[in-house]
């Protein structure tokens, strides 16, 4: 594959859809085929799927029905839509990944590691993303930035020790893991949130050449 795969993690609130946007123009400008998309969903039939994961039910969903319609959606996905794009050699950025199974199913759910390596490596083989960008700030501020957006979903429901639980867990695999995450301060002004990754810029197209 020739492309590159960029993901792009961190609550509700971030901001990133605002910088996926940001980004793609950065690329585009410079003639670069991007490819912007987003999981859950991502091919009509992933998008079915977001819904029955995103909407609010009576029945409860079990954690492990939840992980496996998390994956299924990836899985049609990743054959519709990014390995395509990326065979091409478009850089593909998109709005969660694999990243967001651990911390939201594994670190927010409590479910093992282990678990969902082993659904990631039965899904993904050794398709992994090439760079993270991982949107951090303070639970607070994404909750409110999530709020001002109205009716909250049924992640967005949860308690705040679920969302500490996000956010360490995304700090965690960004500090094991240096060479493929950047943990971007989402908390600042956005002038400054794109200043920063227009910095980052140089090392992307160097990559897209490369
Ligand atoms: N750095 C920032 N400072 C203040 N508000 C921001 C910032 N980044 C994004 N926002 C605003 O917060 C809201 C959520 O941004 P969005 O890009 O949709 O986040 P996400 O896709 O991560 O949920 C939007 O109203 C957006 O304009
Ligand atoms: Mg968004």
């Amino acid at each position: 594959m020739s492309g590159l795969f960029i993901t792009l993690e961190g609550p509700e609130g971030a901001g990133k859809s605002t910088n996926r946007e940001y980004l793609a123009e950065r690329l585009r400008e410079r003639g670069i085929e991007v490819v912007l998309t987003r999981e859950p969903g991502g091919t009509p039939l992933a998008e079915r799927i977001r819904e029955l994961l995103l909407t609010p039910s009576d029945e409860t969903m079990g954690a492990d029905t939840e992980l496996l319609l998390v994956f299924a959606a990836r899985a049609q996905h990743l054959a519709g839509v990014i390995k395509p794009a990326l065979a091409r050699g478009a850089v593909v950025l998109c709005d969660r990944f694999t990243d967001a199974t651990y911390a939201y199913q594994g670190g927010g759910r409590g479910l093992p590691e282990a678990r969902i390596a082993l659904l990631e490596n039965f899904v993904q083989g050794d398709l992994r993303p090439d760079l993270t960008l991982v949107f951090d700030l303070p639970v607070e501020i994404g909750l409110s930035r999530a709020a001002a957006r109205g009716r909250l979903d049924r992640f967005e429901q949860e308690q705040r020790s679920f969302f500490d639980a996000v956010r360490h867990t995304y700090l965690r695999r960004a500090e094991a893991a240096k060479e493929r995450y950047r943990v971007i301060d989402a908390a600042l002004p956005l002038a400054e949130v794109q200043a920063n990754l227009y910095t980052l810029l140089p090392e992307l197209l160097e990559r897209c050449n490369g």
